[in-house]
């Protein structure tokens, strides 16, 4: 090889490995502390495992109280915390911030449904909904904004809301499942992505971001949907199929890195174009 060819490539390598800093820098999540609600369900597992890949450290919680997480990492810890109860979410966000002395990240990811059709709808089935989605996520930003004010730091929160807090389901893809997305969760959810936009202009002078991840329908391989839905909702995405659940990771290691320190009351949709068509 010659002298010619031997400079070529320590400067292809350089320029390499500037570019590796630069996206590391960028995206740089190592020790970030990061708490997550409903850490034990799908997305709440992959944004556990998401996080911990990137250094951060994991504050999973979860309504469960066996919050045993099975991976080998060690850089997480768990808390049970009920998002609805607004006392233990102000007493575990304070015991957690004593631990750890900052929060930089919360992400709302607790979220429940009802499948029965609108017609047999019960005030409880609402106030479970609501319960869950929308105070509780409320509540969430409530004690981490003040935790943050009380002690003088910025921080940044992403809510999961869904793309169907944007459109209607398409009913016509139930067709081997009652499994009917309720209106109440598309209320709850378009909600989510309202509070998002209030909480951003209230904490922008406080040095908060306030953003919101909308996916669309995951494949689940542990309980999988119905052959014919999954075929249904497929042909109705225009990227013909169901998302994986890495595939929404990004939007949220975008929203909780430096790369989006201007992005704030935005609603990130992650559905593979289903709410473009
Ligand atoms: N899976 C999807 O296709 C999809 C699509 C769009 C949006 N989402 C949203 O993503 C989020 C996570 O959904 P998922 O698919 O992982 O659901 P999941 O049911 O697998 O997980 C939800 C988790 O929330 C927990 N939870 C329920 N009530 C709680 C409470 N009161 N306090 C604390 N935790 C509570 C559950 O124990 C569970 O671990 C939800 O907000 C959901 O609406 C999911």
């Amino acid at each position: 090889m010659e002298l010619r060819d031997l400079i070529q490539i320590a400067q292809f390598s350089q320029s390499m490995t500037q570019k590796q800093n630069k996206i590391n820098e960028l995206l740089d999540l190592e020790n970030k502390v990061i708490l997550i609600t409903g850490a034990l369900g799908q997305v709440g597992t992959a944004l556990v495992n998401t996080f911990l890949d990137l250094g951060s450290v994991v504050i999973a919680t979860d309504i469960n109280k066996s919050g045993e997480i099975n991976i080998e990492n060690e850089n997480h810890d768990y808390f049970k915390l009920d998002v609805n109860k607004p006392a233990e979410v102000r007493k575990v966000l304070d015991d957690i911030f004593a631990k750890y002395k900052k929060i930089d990240v919360l992400i709302n990811n607790a979220g429940v449904n009802t499948f029965k059709h609108s017609r047999d709808r019960t005030e409880e089935d609402l106030d479970f909904v609501i319960g869950v989605n929308l105070k509780g996520t409320f509540f969430c930003i409530q004690s981490y904004a003040a935790i943050l004010e009380e002690n003088n730091l910025k921080g940044s929160v992403i809510n999961t809301a869904s793309h169907y807090g944007t459109i209607s389901p398409d009913f016509r893809i139930y067709t081997d499942c009652d499994r009917r997305n309720s209106e109440i969760y598309g209320a709850t959810k378009a909600g989510i992505i309202q509070m998002t936009k209030y909480f951003a202009v209230e904490l922008a002078d406080k040095g908060v971001r306030v953003n919101s991840v909308s996916p669309g329908g995951i494949f689940n391989p542990d309980q999988p949907q119905g052959d014919d839905f999954i075929s249904n909702y497929s042909n109705r995405t225009p990227l013909g199929r169901m998302a994986e659940v890495h595939e929404i990771m990004g939007a949220y290691i975008y929203l909780a890195s430096d790369t989006s320190t201007y992005t704030t009351g935005q609603n990130i949709i992650v559905d593979g174009g289903m709410s473009a068509w």
